[in-house]
């Protein structure tokens, strides 16, 4: 017996996920994953470096399985290709039915983006103000879609200068006059590759919110150890943060511990508190879930957009 599956292109995922629903769906997958009730191990690395590596990230939750097969490779934009790409399964959790394929490039940056804001935005101070995003690649544009989304005005900063022209003017955002003043807003995003030190020593003023959404692998990072030691740390995940984030070398050198990074899911569901002063500096260090995957793509399947594509198999 053959079945027909549907598939989500990236643009049939953007038409069915905006991203204001991807914060809601986002926080609702952290709280049943902080609870217990959605499941996930954690992410497998296949490396081909330097050239790249894929990553197999599954899933359990809201009645589906999910299984995201997703590449970085950094040297890619000089060839004319993407850094990421990839394909999303997910099947029903009852019978084991594939129930549909979605592009994994627009469901990784809608999750990226909405975990970077709703960490900027619980995390942060009440009172902040600016935002910026560090980095104006795929998943950098998707953190500034969200804020502006949010109804938060927010500054861009890329290497690529042209690049972050380009966004600004397509997201109507502004640009930064330079690194230091958009490190210097109260909520910062940054989503570079990571193999450069954005975030210096002493970089860091009280009060500020980081989301590190960039060093989401192994070597990578995107702020210097001395500014972690000094913040309230938060991660998405510590299997993952510890071991592949940005946390890791500051774990392996013994300056961080289990006990000094509290899970931004237990925030949001109440059991661990997160700001605690106005002068404190938060951290989150995401790594990426695949539970924030399954979330949107749960959010694309219950939309129920019409005319999509189908697999027959
Ligand atoms: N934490 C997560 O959930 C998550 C999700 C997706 C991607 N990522 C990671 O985020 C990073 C960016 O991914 P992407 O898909 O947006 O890549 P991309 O190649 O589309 O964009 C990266 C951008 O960073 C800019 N850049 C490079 N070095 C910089 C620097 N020193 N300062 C400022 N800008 C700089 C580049 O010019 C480019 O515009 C990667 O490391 C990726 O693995 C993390």
């Amino acid at each position: 017996m053959s079945v027909s599956v549907p598939v989500f292109t990236g643009a049939d995922v953007e038409a069915a996920v905006s991203p204001a629903r991807a914060v809601e769906v986002v926080r609702n997958a952290f709280v049943a994953h902080a609870r217990g009730e959605w499941s996930m191990s954690p992410k497998v690395y296949v490396t081909n470096y330097p050239a790249g590596d894929f990553r197999a990230m599954p899933a359990l939750g809201g009645g589906y399985a999910l299984l995201k097969w997703i590449t970085s490779f950094p040297g890619n934009p000089a060839r004319g290709l993407p850094t990421v790409t990839g394909i999303v399964l997910v099947s029903d959790a009852e019978t084991g039915e594939l129930r549909a394929l979605l592009d994994a490039a627009s469901v990784t940056a809608l999750r990226t983006g909405a975990a970077a804001v709703l960490a900027a935005e619980v995390l942060g101070r009440a009172d902040a103000d600016k935002a910026a995003v560090i980095g104006a690649g795929v998943n950098g544009r998707a953190a500034a879609r969200t804020f502006l989304a949010r109804g938060r005005a927010v500054s861009l900063w890329d290497v690529d200068s042209v690049r972050a022209a380009h966004v600004a003017e397509e997201l109507g955002s502004s640009v930064a006059a330079s690194r230091e003043e958009a490190l210097a807003a109260d909520l910062v995003v940054t989503v570079t590759p990571g193999h450069e030190v954005l975030i210096g020593d002493g970089a860091l003023r009280p009060g500020q919110h980081v989301s590190l959404m960039g060093a989401d692998g192994p070597g990578k990072a995107e702020v210097a150890d001395a500014e972690l030691v000094r913040a309230r740390l938060f991660c998405d995940d510590w299997e993952q943060a510890s071991h592949g984030g940005e946390l890791a070398h500051a774990v392996e050198s013994g300056r961080i511990g289990r006990e000094d990074v509290v899970h931004f899911g237990r925030v949001l569901a109440g059991e661990a508190t997160g700001r605690e002063s106005e002068a404190e500096i938060t951290l989150f260090d995401s790594t990426g879930l695949a539970i924030q995957d399954l979330a949107i793509a749960v959010a694309a399947l219950d939309a129920e957009p019409q005319g999509l594509a189908t697999l027959a198999l």
